[in-house]
C-alpha cells in the first residue's frame, strides 16, 4: 500500500490538506486520524468540516466521544476514541447508525478501533517542530483504491504549486 507524506508547515497547510481530502469524500466514508496529543487531528477535522459546508463551531468530542455536524455537502460524525476503554464500547457510540444514514466518520485516535473499519482513508500525524507536522496519507480496502490514486495526485500537485 502506498503512503504519501505531506509536510505541513502551519495550521493553514493542514487546513489546505483537509480541503483537498474533502473533495474526494462520499457518504459513509471513514477517515481515521492517528497521532499524538496535539498532533493536529482536531485542527484537520475543523477544516474538513468547513470544506463540507459545516457552519457550526467544531470542537473536540473528548468527553462525549462523538459529535455530529450537518454540512451542506455531507453530515460529519466526529469521534474521538482517546477515552474509549474497550474496543467493545465502539458499538455503543452509534457510529454504524450514523454511517448507515449517510454520514461520514472522522475518527481521532482511529488506531484504537483496530480492524473495525475495512475501508478507510488513514492520516497519521507526527510532530516535526512547533508548527511543523508530517502527515502520512494511506488507505485501507479496495473502495479507496481509485480515489486514493486521484487524491495523492491532487496532493502532489498541491505540494508543487
Ligand atoms: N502544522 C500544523 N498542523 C496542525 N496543527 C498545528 C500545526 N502547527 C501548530 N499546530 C497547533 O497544534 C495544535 C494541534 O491540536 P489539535 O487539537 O488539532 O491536536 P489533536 O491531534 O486533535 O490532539 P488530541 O489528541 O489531544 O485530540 C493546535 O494548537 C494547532 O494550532
Ligand atoms: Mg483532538
Amino acid at each position: 500500500m502506498t503512503t504519501l507524506t505531506v509536510a505541513s508547515r502551519s495550521v493553514a497547510d493542514t487546513a489546505r490538506l483537509a480541503t483537498v481530502v474533502a473533495t474526494e469524500l462520499r457518504p459513509r466514508d471513514v477517515v481515521l486520524l492517528t497521532g499524538d496529543l496535539g498532533a493536529g487531528k482536531t485542527t484537520f477535522t475543523k477544516a474538513l468540516c468547513a470544506a463540507l459546508g459545516v457552519t457550526d463551531n467544531v470542537t473536540s468530542p473528548t468527553f462525549t466521544l462523538v459529535h455530529e455536524y450537518r454540512g451542506s455537502k455531507l453530515t460529519v460524525c466526529h469521534a474521538d476514541l482517546y477515552r474509549l476503554e474497550r474496543t467493545g464500547e465502539l458499538i455503543d457510540l452509534g457510529l454504524d447508525d450514523a454511517r448507515r444514514s449517510g454520514a461520514i466518520l472522522v475518527v481521532e485516535w482511529g488506531d484504537l478501533a483496530g480492524d473495525e473499519f475495512t475501508d478507510a482513508l488513514v492520516l497519521a500525524f507526527t510532530h516535526v517542530g512547533d508548527t511543523e507536522r508530517n502527515v502520512d496519507v494511506s488507505s485501507r480496502g479496495t473502495a479507496w483504491e481509485p480515489r486514493f490514486t486521484r487524491l495523492t495526485a491532487a496532493l502532489r500537485a498541491g505540494v508543487d504549486a
